[in-house]
C-alpha cells in the first residue's frame, strides 16, 4: 500500500451508510484509499445489497471473519487487520460507529501507531450492559480524530477528559446517504411490491436486550401483537432475534408480517410511507428524525438523545408501547422541529476535509 492510504474499517450493516459519503469525499480530495470489510455481516441482505445501492466501491479486502461471540469474533478481525496494517502501514485509519469491527480496528491500529479516526464518535447510552458502549468509550479513548455527529457528543467527550483540538463536530454522514438518496425512496412502490394499505407500521427489532434473553421475548411479542391489533405490521427481521421471536409465537398473528431485511433503499422507502415506527435500531432512530416519521424506541435509554429533542422518536418499554402507538395514531405526524445541527447532507464533506488537512 503505497504512503498516505486511507484504510476504512466496515464490517457490519450500519456501518455502510456512514462509510459511502465519507468514501465520495475523500475521493474529491484525491486521497488514496482502501476499504476493508471485516465479514462481520455477510448476508447479501446485510452487506453487498448496500454496496450495489449506495455505490459504495468494492472492499479491497475482505477478512470473512463471520459470527461469534464478541471475544473470538473481536479476535478475528484484530488478527486479520494487524497482518494487514503492518504490511501496508496506513497514514490512517477511519473506523465507524460502535460495532465490533470498529473495537478491533481501533485497538490493532492504535497499538501499531497508526492514527485512528472515528466517525460518529462520543454518543453515550450510559449503559454499560450494551457491547456497544463498551465499544463505543474504548474507540473514542484511542482515537487521535474524532468526528461528532451532535454536540452532546462533543460534551461528553469533554467530560471524559478528550483533548477538544481532536474532537470535530462535522453532522452526521448517514444522513448525508439519506439525503443524497431522497429521490430515490420510492413508497409507492413498495407498498405495491409489499402489498401494503395506506397505513402501516414499520418494525425492526435486533438488539441483545430485546431479542436474547426468551423470557423478555415472550413479552415482546406479545407487545408487538398488540400493535398489530391496530394497525398492520411490517417487520424486516434482523438474523439475530428471528429464532428466538418465532419460538415465542411472533408469527402467530394475522396482522404481522416478517419479511427477510430489505435492502437500503426499499427499507427507507418502507419507513418513509409508514405511519408509526417501532423499533431498537440506532440509525432508524435518526432516520426517521430526519423523514418526520414517529418513532418508538423499544429501549430504556437511547445514546442517540437528539433524535428525542430535535426529532420524532420516544423511548417505550414492552408495556407501554401498544399505549404509545395508540396515541400517535391519534395524534398523526407532528409539525417537524428543527433538525440536528449540520444533519445537512455535508457531513463527508467536512469529514474529508479535516482528514485531507491532517494527512498534509
Ligand atoms: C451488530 C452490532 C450492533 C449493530 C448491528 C447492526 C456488535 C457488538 N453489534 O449486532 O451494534 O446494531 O450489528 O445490524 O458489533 N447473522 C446472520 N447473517 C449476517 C450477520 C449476522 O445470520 O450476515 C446472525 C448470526 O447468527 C450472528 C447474529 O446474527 O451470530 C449476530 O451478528 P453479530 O454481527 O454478532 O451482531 P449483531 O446482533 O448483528
Ligand atoms: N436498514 C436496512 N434494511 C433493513 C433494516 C435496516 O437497510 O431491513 C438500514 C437502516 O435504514 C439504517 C441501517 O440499516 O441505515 C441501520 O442498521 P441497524 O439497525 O442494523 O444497526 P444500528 O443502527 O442499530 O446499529
Amino acid at each position: 500500500m503505497p504512503a498516505g492510504i486511507v484504510l476504512h474499517v466496515t464490517g457490519a450493516r450500519p456501518n455502510f451508510p456512514k462509510a459511502a459519503p465519507v468514501v465520495r469525499a475523500l475521493d474529491r480530495h484525491g486521497v488514496r484509499q482502501r476499504l476493508v470489510h471485516t465479514g462481520q455481516h455477510y448476508d447479501d441482505r446485510m452487506s453487498e445489497v448496500f454496496f450495489r445501492q449506495l455505490r459504495l466501491p468494492e472492499p479491497d479486502i475482505n477478512l470473512g471473519v463471520g459470527s461469534g461471540s464478541h471475544a473470538s469474533q473481536t479476535a478475528r478481525v484484530m488478527t486479520g487487520l494487524e497482518e494487514l496494517m503492518i504490511a501496508e502501514r496506513p497514514a490512517l485509519t477511519v473506523v465507524y460507529g460502535d460495532v465490533n469491527s470498529a473495537l478491533a480496528a481501533a485497538l490493532v491500529a492504535s497499538k501499531l501507531d497508526i492514527p485512528v479516526a472515528h466517525v460518529e464518535a462520543g454518543l453515550r447510552s450510559f449503559d454499560r450492559s450494551m457491547p456497544e458502549e463498551i465499544n463505543r468509550v474504548v474507540v473514542d479513548h484511542v482515537s487521535d480524530l474524532l468526528f461528532a455527529t451532535s454536540p452532546d457528543a462533543v460534551t461528553h467527550l469533554r467530560n471524559e477528559g478528550i483533548a477538544t483540538e481532536k474532537v470535530h463536530l462535522v453532522g452526521n454522514p448517514m444522513i448525508d446517504t439519506l439525503l443524497a438518496n431522497l429521490d430515490r425512496f420510492d413508497v409507492a412502490g413498495i407498498r405495491a411490491a409489499l402489498s401494503l394499505p395506506e397505513r402501516y407500521v414499520v418494525a425492526t427489532l435486533h438488539r441483545p436486550g430485546n431479542v436474547d434473553d426468551p423470557a423478555d421475548v415472550v413479552d415482546l411479542v406479545k407487545a408487538m401483537h398488540a400493535v398489530a391489533d391496530q394497525l398492520p405490521v411490517i417487520l424486516p427481521l434482523h438474523p439475530r432475534g428471528r429464532q428466538q421471536l418465532e419460538n415465542a409465537g411472533l408469527l402467530s398473528h394475522r396482522a404481522l408480517r416478517v419479511i427477510e431485511p430489505l435492502g437500503y433503499l426499499e427499507f427507507v422507502s418502507l419507513v418513509r410511507g409508514a405511519v408509526v415506527v417501532v423499533t431498537d435500531s440506532g440509525g432508524v432512530q435518526e432516520e426517521t428524525t430526519m423523514l418526520g416519521v414517529p418513532c418508538l424506541t423499544l429501549r430504556p435509554n437511547t445514546e442517540r438523545p437528539i433524535t428525542i429533542t430535535h426529532g420524532t422518536n420516544r423511548l417505550v418499554t414492552r408495556s407501554t408501547l401498544a399505549d404509545a402507538v395508540a396515541n400517535t395514531l391519534t395524534a398523526g405526524r407532528q409539525t417537524l422541529r428543527p433538525t440536528p445541527p449540520m444533519w445537512d447532507g455535508a457531513a463527508g464533506r467536512r469529514i474529508a476535509e479535516i482528514i485531507s488537512r491532517v494527512l498534509g
